[in-house]
């Protein structure tokens, strides 16, 4: 009996072969059932669009950029240096290549990157702070390259960490590489929070509920949710050509965070240090391939 998901396909659902049509009136019946077709299954399903080679392909050139943009980023990250020079290099470069910065007026945003230094979780905006010798500073970089998106970030030291500042910067890396086992087909989007809260909360860190990792390649931000939590097993299964980010946000102290009056800063409840890494991933036939890769 054709399968999807762990569920059984009832005999008025929709084929799983794409066509359309009631499974009763297609496949159902048929010696050797259609080839799942995901293309059209997790268009109709949950609004998924999956990618093909040529997507990839663009979305890998615009990944390449914007771990370029992340190098460029780093190599001028030192004491002194405002948030907001940070936000100009990252623009100018990314326009000098012919892409634009995905930030800059989404949803009212008004810079090309987002800057989050220490409690700040995410969503910083770039301005007059001057970084200092032991802060820590995330830079999330998205860039629009011939009308594809890929999305990526990393946290830095600014001159020498502290022991705080190292343990947050660590556990944050290896929360993103925890969950890289999980990507491949046949697993689900729980596997991919359950990997990287249990690595996280056995760290004795807390991982961050409000904001999750995404669909991403046609647009900015598309489904799927992926959260960083979660059980084995739950959520949507994976398949080749999906194209999504993971980018767990975790604290030192306890998950809680609010909003800053500029509508967009994220800061711990606590006030105590956060940091995150994100790569934008794509699902193949045995595993995944990170379209903005970097050492975790
Ligand atoms: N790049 C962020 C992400 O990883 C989103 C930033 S939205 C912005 O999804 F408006 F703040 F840029
Ligand atoms: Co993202
Ligand atoms: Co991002």
């Amino acid at each position: 009996m054709l399968k999807n998901n762990g569920k059984k396909i009832g005999r008025n659902d929709p084929c799983p072969c794409g066509s359309g049509k009631k499974y009763k009136k297609c496949c159902m019946n048929k010696e050797t059932p259609a080839p799942v077709n995901y293309k059209n299954l997790y268009a109709d399903k949950y609004n998924i669009r999956l990618k093909s080679q040529k997507d990839i392909e663009q979305i890998r050139v615009c990944g390449k950029l914007v771990v370029e943009t992340l190098d460029l980023v780093e190599a001028a990250i030192e004491p002194g240096v405002t948030t907001d020079e940070l936000n100009t290099l990252a623009h100018d470069f990314a326009v000098k290549n012919g892409a634009t910065p995905a930030p800059l007026n989404y949803r009212g945003f008004p810079k090309s990157i987002c800057t989050s230094v220490n409690e700040v979780i995410c969503h910083g905006i770039p301005g007059e702070l001057e970084l200092k010798d032991g802060d820590i500073v995330n830079v999330d970089v998205t860039h629009n390259l011939n009308g594809y998106y890929a999305d990526a970030n990393k946290t830095f030291f600014v001159g020498e960490p502290g022991p705080e500042a190292k343990k947050i910067v660590s556990v944050a890396a290896q929360s993103l590489k925890a969950s890289l086992e999980m990507l491949k087909p046949g697993n689900h989007i729980g596997d991919i929070g359950w990997a990287i809260q249990r690595y996280a909360e056995g760290e004795g860190c807390s991982v961050v509920r409000e904001f999750v990792g995404h669909g991403v390649g046609f647009e900015f931000h598309e489904p799927p949710q992926v959260p960083h939590y979660g059980k084995r097993g739950k959520g949507i299964m994976l398949v080749p050509n999906m194209v999504f980010t993971v980018e767990p946000m975790i604290n030192l102290g306890k998950a809680d965070l609010f909003i800053a009056d500029d509508n967009w800063t994220a800061i711990t409840a606590d006030r105590k240090l956060s940091a995150q890494f994100e790569q934008t991933f794509v699902i193949t036939e045995d595993g995944f391939e990170s379209l903005t890769p970097f050492e975790l």
